[in-house]
């Protein structure tokens, strides 16, 4: 004997279900999370990828390359022998993030420095 049919498929809700919202029933199906978790999820991970971001720039972060005058100017002082070697170390230039120096040894010294080391000769 072939049963009526309780629920249609497309229309309605099924007529046994839980209320829609803010129900206590235990049979309710997944939900998903509020629009406010899903808002403060949002800020926390761009915070996150911020706060990545800046350590990544501190940890290696320098300032940007010396221009070419400079460059030029200190490989002349280094080949006459008046401007000291200095240190290449892994750095990550940041755009605009410049030096003002107009000296080229200073400049090229100063060239692949990283943030987290200015504060070791700049006091603080
Ligand atoms: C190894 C030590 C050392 C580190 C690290 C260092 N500095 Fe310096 N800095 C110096 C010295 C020494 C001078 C003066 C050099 C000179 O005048 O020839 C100087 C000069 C400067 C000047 C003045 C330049 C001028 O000619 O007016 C600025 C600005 C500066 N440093 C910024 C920075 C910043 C930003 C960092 C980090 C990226 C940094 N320094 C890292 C040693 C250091």
């Amino acid at each position: 004997m072939v049963q009526t049919p309780v629920q249609s498929t497309d229309e309605s809700r099924p007529v046994s279900a839980a209320p829609p919202e803010g129900g206590s029933a235990g049979t309710e199906p997944v939900r998903r999370s509020p629009v406010w978790v899903r808002v403060l999820a949002g800020i926390g991970y761009t915070l996150l990828g911020v706060f990545l971001l800046g350590a990544l720039a501190f940890a290696f972060g320098s300032m940007w390359l010396p221009s070419t005058e400079s460059r030029a100017a200190y490989t002349q002082l280094r080949a006459a022998g008046q401007a000291p070697d200095y240190d290449r170390q892994f750095h990550i230039p940041i755009p605009g993030c410049v030096c003002h120096s107009d000296n080229p040894v200073t400049v090229m010294q100063h060239s692949n420095r990283r943030i987290s080391q200015c504060m070791g000769c700049h006091g603080g």
